[in-house]
């Protein structure tokens, strides 16, 4: 989800707007765009799709005179990334102007309301029937703006941070939040409003945090008027900020990988909200619902991805085959396409990717379409390339993933798959429903389970110091953690460059043994569940052969506590969830080695984000 700036006050707003989205930019967004009440009080709207330069291109030779305005960089969720669903948006009789980050969930039931009431709409996205939801409820109570924003966002599921201005009101910036973060800065005469304080500090360090379900009224030279959605006033609390702009942009982490390692809980809560209830533990994945008999008739299904989202793929085949009793095959995207693979009618392909531009991926994509497969897709970024290629698919919704080591797509896109596998076993009666029912509860416990798993950062931390100068590692797993171990060794391979190998723990006996010395750490993944035994006996091997052992253990085992050199508590859930538990200490692992090696962690050497070429 990506930047909100605003201004009201004496200086000219739009340049003020556009260094702040500037300083957004690390927020990746695939549109921008300003909203600004010129001096005939008429707002002037100006949107497109890419870059904030883009925008300021779009912006030359036109009239920004104002001392007033909102800006926007949008992350698409809702409608793809094109000029039409780049924020502003107006209400429909051009009144009001509003920017929102984040997800209305319950926007389509909101749209069919009030198109029932004759409204229409110019884009796609779920934030134009806010704006229209507050027009509406403004008209048919005749009351104030605010009264209309608190009433409105008391209808709204969802997240949200949102900035509104009125024709004809110079002075007035009307805000609220809800999930989304939202600071309204403090100056002389002067407020500025802002996603992350830290693009807006170089004019004041005085910040008021909005805090849930919170309404501002911000005008100049008024005080600020903050009031609950209920319409009590709110204490206005003023804090001072003193960090570094490039500490906040990383959110107070050193590097986007930690901080993508430490949003997991949140982009966890975001893949999963609106899919899972609380109250009926039902799980809704409308791309499967809508293609229903694509998912009861199919044959096979086959993976296609790349890197990190093959190996999500992998635990992908392990909850398909299981719950669903598909065969699944998974393919390396660059593989399949030169391939001339069989495929076969009722074959349901799953293109895999966290950019969803992939060339291989997308390659492979196409053929499986040319072939009559029907192709689903689950991508990160809306809009992305494979999203529009595929028949249909799921979002992961983790937000933009900035590290080059893919870290909260993986967790996103194992999650994603585990509710697939679910719906689709449900549908096809391969499923018990009291297992539904526990994968359900599983996966409404993950964020706080994975928020748990967190704990462990500095014992991991201190781990990696022991194993800085390692030359070699060795991952292993069986089941289900088997993916978790080549996923644990890429991350350690691709930013600390130290030679990292991932294996299924039996094949250890037939040749990679071979290797194991004082000098060959060996991380395994050994938490309980059905085949722990057998890696009991794998570990077993290497120490007889003086390895040592870094083991992940299930909290309170004791066993394996006595026996591994250096064991990683994690806390249990669902054994199809465990990978998304599991790969924790491993992201953190290859992160602190990298550091105490002084890699460059988010943009390793020889690597790109986005894979665009063969
Ligand atoms: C993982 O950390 C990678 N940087 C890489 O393997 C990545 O997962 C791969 O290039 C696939 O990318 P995609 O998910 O965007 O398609
Ligand atoms: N849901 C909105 C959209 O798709 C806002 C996305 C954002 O946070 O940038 O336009």
């Amino acid at each position: 989800m990506c930047g909100i700036v605003g201004y009201v006050g004496y200086r000219q707003a739009c340049p003020v707007i556009i260094k702040g989205l500037h300083r957004l930019e690390y927020r990746g967004y695939d549109s921008a765009g300003v909203a600004l009440i010129g001096r005939d009080g008429q707002i002037e709207l100006y949107k497109c799709k890419g870059k904030v330069e883009d925008l300021e291109h779009f912006l030359e030779g036109k009239d920004t005179e104002s001392t007033i305005g909102i800006g926007h960089t949008r992350w698409a969720t809702h409608g793809a990334p094109n000029d039409a669903n780049a924020h502003p948006h107006f209400s429909q009789s051009g009144r009001i102007a509003l920017i929102h980050n984040g997800i209305i969930e319950n926007f389509r039931v909101l749209k069919d309301a009030l198109k029932s009431h004759g409204y229409t709409f110019r884009s796609s996205t779920d934030s134009e029937v806010l704006v229209n939801l507050i027009e509406y409820i403004q008209d048919t109570n005749e009351c104030t703006l605010e009264e209309a924003v608190r009433m409105a966002l008391r209808q709204v599921v969802g997240a949200y941070a949102i900035a509104i201005v009125k024709r004809g009101d110079p002075d007035r910036i009307i805000a609220a939040r809800q999930s989304s973060p939202m600071a309204i800065g403090i100056g002389e005469g002067e407020y500025f409003l802002s996603s992350d304080a830290a693009s807006i500090i170089d004019y004041t360090q005085k910040f008021v945090y909005l805090n849930d379900g919170e309404v501002a009224v911000i005008e100049k030279g008024k005080p600020l008027q903050i009031k609950t959605l209920e319409g009590e006033a709110s204490q206005v609390n003023i804090q001072k900020l003193e960090m570094s702009i490039s500490q906040l942009e990383k959110g107070g982490f050193p590097h986007f990988m930690l901080k993508e390692i430490h949003e997991q809980p949140d982009t966890l809560v975001d893949c999963i909200r609106g899919r899972v209830s609380p109250d009926s533990r039902e799980i809704i994945l409308s791309g499967v619902l809508d293609n229903k008999e694509r998912f009861l008739k199919a044959g096979r299904i086959i993976f296609v991805a790349c890197g990190t989202s093959w190996h999500a793929s992998l635990i992908g085949e392990h909850l398909i085959e299981n719950l669903c009793r598909i065969p699944v095959e998974v393919e390396y995207a660059s593989e399949f396409r030169y391939r001339n693979p069989i495929i076969r009618p009722d074959d349901v392909v799953i293109a895999v990717s966290q950019s969803g531009e992939t060339a291989d991926t997308l390659a492979a994509v196409e053929i499986a379409r040319r072939e009559g497969a029907f192709v689903y897709g689950i991508c990160n970024v809306i809009g992305s390339s494979i999203a529009r290629a595929t028949d249909s698919g799921t979002y992961i919704h983790v937000g933009p993933e900035i590290g080059v080591a893919s870290t909260k797509a993986f967790t996103g896109q194992v999650t994603v798959m585990a509710m697939l596998a679910l719906v689709v076993g449900k549908l096809r009666g391969t499923l018990a429903e009291e297992e539904y029912h526990q994968m359900a509860d599983a996966l409404l416990r993950l964020p706080d389970t994975i928020r748990k798993v967190l704990e462990c950062a500095p014992a991991v931390e201190k781990l990696s110091g022991i194993f800085t100068y390692a030359h070699n590692f060795i991952y292993l797993g069986r089941g289900y953690n088997y993916p978790t171990a080549l996923e644990g060794a890429l991350k350690l391979k691709e930013i600390s460059y130290i030679h990292a190998e991932g294996l299924p723990a039996a094949e250890m006996k037939h040749g990679p043994i071979a290797l194991i010395d004082a000098e060959m750490p060996t991380v395994v993944i050994a938490t309980l569940d059905h085949t722990y035994e057998k890696t009991v006996s794998n570990i077993e091997e290497i120490k007889a052969r003086g390895g040592k052992i870094i083991a992940v253990i299930s909290e309170g085992d004791t066993q394996l506590r006595k026996r591994a050199d250096f064991c990683i508590e994690v806390p249990s859930t669902a054994e199809c969830l465990m990978p998304v538990v599991s790969i924790i200490p491993l992201q953190l692992l290859a992160y602190y080695i990298a550091v105490n090696k002084g890699r460059n962690v988010d943009q390793p050497r020889n690597l790109a984000k986005s894979v665009t070429v063969e």
